[in-house]
């Protein structure tokens, strides 16, 4: 089969495209320590309010770090308010209690969907102390540009 050189350039051009785009997501997973929200622990979505893992929400700090366990409804996150220690790992946990929603914390990589019948888990740190905005960012209905809740970063020690 005869190709053309200058279809040939391309053909080359593609492959080593594709390579790159693989490679980036290669580097996003090992080195940035990146990871999809984990969407493999199962829950019953209309008893999470009675569910030991949900039933007690809000922040809890250890010397590792922090743990925030949350709810999303409609039109609202529980708690509406989360302190939690700058520069240290917080891990994020959770769920919903009716439909899609989105947790995406403004101005930082804490990003996930929240789906009714699993736990969404995430680690992250925040470098910089201060308060964050909290939005749904999955339409959840015509309360959605209602739905919001504050992160405060707090410098220094935060105690459980
Ligand atoms: Cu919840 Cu949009």
């Amino acid at each position: 089969m005869n190709v053309a050189f200058y279809e040939k350039i391309w053909m080359w051009a593609a492959g080593v495209l594709i390579v790159a785009f693989l490679a980036t997501i290669a580097v996003g997973v090992a080195g940035s320590a990146l990871q999809p929200p984990s969407h493999v622990e199962t829950i019953d979505p209309t008893k999470i309010w009675n569910d030991p893992r949900f039933k007690q929400r809000g922040v809890s700090v250890d010397e590792h770090g922090a743990t925030v366990i949350a709810v999303a409804m409609m039109y609202a996150f529980e708690p509406a308010e989360l302190r939690v220690p700058a520069g240290r790992p917080v891990t994020f946990r959770l769920t919903s209690a009716d439909v899609t929603h989105g947790f995406q914390i403004v101005g930082t990589n804490g990003n996930t969907m929240i789906v009714p019948g699993y736990v969404s888990q995430f680690t992250t740190v925040f470098r910089e102390p201060g308060e964050y905005l909290i939005v749904c960012n999955e339409y959840c209905g015509v309360g959605h540009h209602l739905m919001s809740a504050k992160l405060i970063v707090e410098a220094g020690e935060v105690r459980p």
